[in-house]
C-alpha cells in the first residue's frame, strides 16, 4: 500500500483557508507563480516539432543547449553526445531511477537519501521494491555521511543528495558525497534543480568532482518558471547515462518535441534567471520578519525559495492548521519531509507580492502563534 500523496493531506486545511475573506494564500506546494520568458512560450507554438516522435535522449540541439548552460553557469564541461540526456522534469527521474539502476546491480537493494528531504527519493525506493534508508542530517540539515551504517552502504544502489536542499535550503558538500560514493562503489545522484537559486556563494554541481559514478539532475521547472512544460536533463558518468537513456527509450520516456525546442531557448538565456533570483531574495527577506513577528523561529536559507520554520510547541501540523484557519495561509507541515522534522513547517515564496502582503497583514492582525493549540483531527488525518 502506498502512503497518501502528501499534498492530498492538506485538503481540509485548504477548505478552511478558503473561508477567510480574500481566499487562501497558498504557500504549500513549490510551484512557481512568476512569468516564464516570452521567447520560450513563443517557441513552443512555432517549433514545427509536433508531428514526429521526439527522441527520448533529447535532440542534439537540446543536449547542446543544456551542456552549454552547465558550462556557463556551473563551470563544468560535459560531452553532450555521451554524458547528458533529457528527462521529463526531475520528479519522474527521481521516482524511476532506482528501479532502472537495479537492472545494473541486482545484488543491491537500498536507496540512501537525506532524513529531511523531498519525499520522492523515498518513494523511488518503494517503487523499485528497495529498502529506503534515511541518512541522518546535522544541525544545518546536511547529510552525515559518517553516520551511514556500513551494512547499508554495502547494499546501497544509490545515494541521493540535494543542494540547495528542499525544504531547508541547506548546501551539502557535494565533493564529499561524490568521494563517499566512489569509496563505497555507490552511484551518487545529485538533485540540483535549485542550483541557480543558491544565495551563499556560487552555484554548485557534483560534476565539479568529475563524472565517475555520479549524475547531476536538473530541471527548468524552477529555474525558468516552466514546471508546466515538464523538462529537464541528467548528466555525468557516460556508462550511467548510456544505461538509463537506453532503458528510458524502451520505456517510452520522451520530452515532447515543442517542449524540447522551447527548452533550448530557456537554456540559452540567463537574464530571466537573474531577475527571478532577485525576486525570490526579496520575498524571502521580506517574509522572514513577518513570520518572526508571528512567533516563529526562522532565518534566511542558503538556497532555494522556502522558509524552513521551527514552530512554537513543536507540532508542525498544529501550526499549519492554525495558519490555515486563522490567516488563510497554506503551508507544508514538516513531517512531509521526514519524521525528524515534524516540529517545522515549510513556507514557499511562490505567491506574488500582493498576496504575500495580504498574508503578512492577516498575520499581524491576529497576533503571535504560541503553540498552545493542537492540530484538529480533521486536518491531521
Ligand atoms: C528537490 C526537488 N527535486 C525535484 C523536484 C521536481 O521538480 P520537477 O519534476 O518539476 O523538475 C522538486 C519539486 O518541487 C524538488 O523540490
Amino acid at each position: 500500500m502506498l502512503p497518501p500523496y502528501p499534498y492530498d493531506r492538506l485538503e481540509p486545511a485548504k477548505q478552511a483557508a478558503a473561508l477567510i475573506h480574500g481566499g487562501a494564500v497558498d504557500l504549500s506546494v513549490g510551484t512557481p507563480c512568476d512569468e516564464p520568458p516570452a521567447a520560450v512560450l513563443h517557441e513552443l507554438g512555432h517549433s514545427n516539432a509536433e508531428r514526429g516522435y521526439p527522441t527520448s535522449l533529447g535532440s542534439p540541439v537540446f543536449r547542446r543547449a543544456a551542456a552549454g548552460w552547465l558550462q556557463r553557469r556551473l563551470g563544468v564541461e560535459v560531452d553532450a553526445e555521451r554524458q547528458l540526456a533529457a528527462c521529463i522534469g526531475t520528479k519522474e527521474f527521481v521516482a524511476t531511477t532506482p528501479q532502472y539502476l537495479r537492472l545494473l546491480h541486482d545484488s543491491r537493494d537500498t536507496v540512501l537519501y537525506p532524513a529531511v528531504a523531498y519525499p520522492t527519493y523515498e518513494m523511488g525506493a518503494v517503487l523499485a521494491g528497495c529498502r529506503a534508508v534515511a541518512v541522518p542530517v546535522d544541525e544545518r540539515w546536511c547529510m552525515r555521511l559518517d553516520a551511514i551504517d556500513p551494512a547499508d552502504a554495502a547494499r546501497a544502489l544509490c545515494l541521493w543528495v540535494n543542494t540547495p536542499g528542499n525544504p531547508a535550503g541547506n548546501l551539502d558538500d557535494l565533493e564529499a558525497a561524490a568521494r563517499w560514493g566512489r569509496d563505497h562503489n555507490v552511484t551518487v545522484l545529485s538533485d540540483e534543480c535549485y542550483s541557480e537559486f543558491t544565495w551563499t556563494g556560487p552555484p554548485r554541481t557534483v560534476l565539479e568532482s568529475g563524472m565517475d559514478g555520479v549524475l547531476a539532475v536538473h530541471s527548468l521547472s524552477k529555474r525558468s518558471n516552466l514546471a508546466g512544460l515538464r523538462v529537464g536533463f541528467y548528466a555525468g558518468d557516460p556508462v550511467l547515462v548510456h544505461h538509463l537513456s537506453e532503458v528510458r527509450k524502451h520505456a517510452g520516456f520522451m520530452v515532447p518535441g515543442p517542449v524540447q525546442a522551447a527548452a533550448v531557448v530557456a537554456y540559452n538565456d540567463d537574464t530571466h534567471v537573474d531577475a527571478q533570483r532577485a525576486v525570490y531574495v526579496q520575498r524571502l527577506q521580506r517574509f522572514v520578519p513577518v513570520l518572526a513577528a508571528a512567533g516563529f523561529e526562522v532565518s534566511m536559507p542558503e538556497g532555494a525559495f522556502y522558509l524552513w520554520v521551527r514552530v512554537p510547541g513543536g507540532d508542525g501540523w498544529a501550526a499549519a492548521d492554525w495558519l490555515a484557519r486563522e490567516a488563510g495561509i497554506l503551508v507544508s507541515p514538516g513531517d512531509f519531509y521526514g519524521d525528524v522534522s515534524s516540529d517545522h513547517i515549510r513556507v514557499a515564496m511562490v505567491q506574488p507580492d500582493d498576496r504575500l502582503a495580504l498574508a503578512a497583514q492577516r498575520l499581524s492582525a491576529i497576533g503571535a502563534y504560541d503553540g498552545s493549540v493542537s492540530a484538529s483531527a480533521s486536518v491531521n488525518s
